[in-house]
């Protein structure tokens, strides 16, 4: 390899090393669930988007091992060649029920979905109005379409309203929003951003990939919980968290929209199909979604109970009500040193630190599911208790 560009990557590691923000990889063994194998240690998981429990569910997992067999393992074409499937329209079609949407289209990822949606849509004639906080595909697709990106305060409606009246004079306005935020768990300010759209004639695009399936009476999501379904332009989602877990992203919306994305999105046309196999588990996740109310119900009984048990701690835990429960504890190597006492007690909860987080925001961030034992969340909040104690007395 070229040695010039050699030596400068290994002088940007070693600073980074140096800060202590290299990422290294934790290998767990075995499948998702509940609980984790690491370094041959049981350890129960706070740290997957496995809301529901599905990833590890009976159901999606026979339905998942028929498929293989039925219709193999890959279609080594893309969608638009010899890689569609049966049920990759059932699946597009689910997800579109689900979201209450005329039709849906199906990408790689949710990555790839969000890096997609916005160059189909959109040029420089346009301007997108993006909250601060939003997902780093969401800022990367904005930045593949050429359009001009304006960024608002995390929520902050008042300087997202100056920013479209300022921007009037646009081919279209598109305000972009995560549905809930990934590291703080607090949902955007749905009604109000729908409000803001109509007035402004903006079209409104939520990606709800945390929403999805864990949200709203249905499942639906976010927009769903909040009562603001209708003024949706424009959904994107993961199929890799709650909805079992395995991997695929969406697009739901208008007929027209998709039309147009199957014709123009880059990540759509220009790669492989998504496994049958698991978009049979992905359409079994979402028969589950719709039949078993009661999943989301102990999710939210859980969430309620372990955030209460950890403020009773003394832990900061931000009003919230999803299961992405941020535990503050800031400055230095704190959120680290907590997360590896818990790790000493058999609970796996990850620390975020910057640049995941702003410094000065470091946190804990649990993930609480469904499927977790009423036992498990008690060992959870006496591991949170003993982490507590020992760094006091350090
Ligand atoms: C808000 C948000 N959007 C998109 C993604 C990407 O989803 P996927 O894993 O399907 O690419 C994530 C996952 O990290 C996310 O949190």
């Amino acid at each position: 390899m070229n040695h010039g560009l050699l030596d400068r990557l290994a002088a940007e590691l070693a600073v980074r090393r140096e800060r202590g923000a290299v990422r290294t990889d934790l290998v767990v063994a075995g499948p998702q669930g509940t609980t984790l194998t690491v370094d041959g240690r049981e350890l129960v998981n706070l740290a997957a988007n496995d809301y529901l429990g599905l990833a590890a569910d009976p159901e999606v997992l026979d339905a998942a091992r028929q498929a293989l067999d039925e219709v193999g393992l890959g279609v080594s074409a893309g969608r638009v060649l010899s890689g569609t499937r049966e049920v990759h329209h059932r699946l597009e079609a689910a997800i579109a029920a689900l979201a209450g949407t005329e039709d849906a289209v199906l990408f790689g990822s949710c990555f790839d979905a969000n890096l997609g949606v916005f160059a189909a849509l959109l040029g420089p004639e346009d301007v997108v109005l993006s909250d601060a906080l939003n997902h780093a595909s969401l800022i990367d697709g904005i930045r593949l379409s050429g359009a001009r990106r304006q960024v608002y305060g995390h929520a902050d409606l008042g300087e997202l309203a100056d920013l479209l009246a300022a921007s009037a004079g646009a081919r279209h306005r598109v305000i972009v929003t995560d549905g809930v935020f990934s590291m703080d768990g607090d949902l955007a300010p749905l009604p109000a951003l729908v409000a803001l759209a109509r007035r402004h004639d903006a079209v409104l695009l939520v990606d709800d990939s945390h929403g999805t399936g864990v949200l709203g009476a249905t499942g639906a999501g976010t927009a769903e919980h909040l009562g603001s379904q209708d003024g949706i332009d424009v959904l994107t989602g993961t199929l890799g968290k709650a909805l079992g877990g395995a991997a695929g992203g969406f697009v739901a919306g208008s007929r027209v929209l998709a039309e147009t994305l199957r014709q123009s999105a880059r990540p759509y046309v220009f790669t492989n199909a998504m496994a049958p196999a698991l978009a049979v588990a992905a359409m079994t996740s979402l028969r589950l979604v719709r039949e078993r109310p009661d999943l989301r119900d102990r999710l939210v009984v859980h969430t309620g109970w372990l955030r209460g048990a950890l403020r009773d701690l003394g832990y900061e835990v931000p009003p919230g009500e999803h299961p992405i429960v941020p535990v503050m504890l800031r400055g230095g190597t704190l959120a680290r040193d907590v997360s590896a006492e818990l790790r000493r007690h058999g609970v796996l909860a990850l620390a975020l630190a910057h640049p995941v987080v702003p410094a000065g925001e470091e946190r804990i961030r649990v993930q609480v599911s469904a499927a977790h034992t009423p036992e498990q969340l008690e060992r959870v909040v006496a591991a949170f208790g003993r982490a507590r104690s020992a760094l006091s007395a350090a």
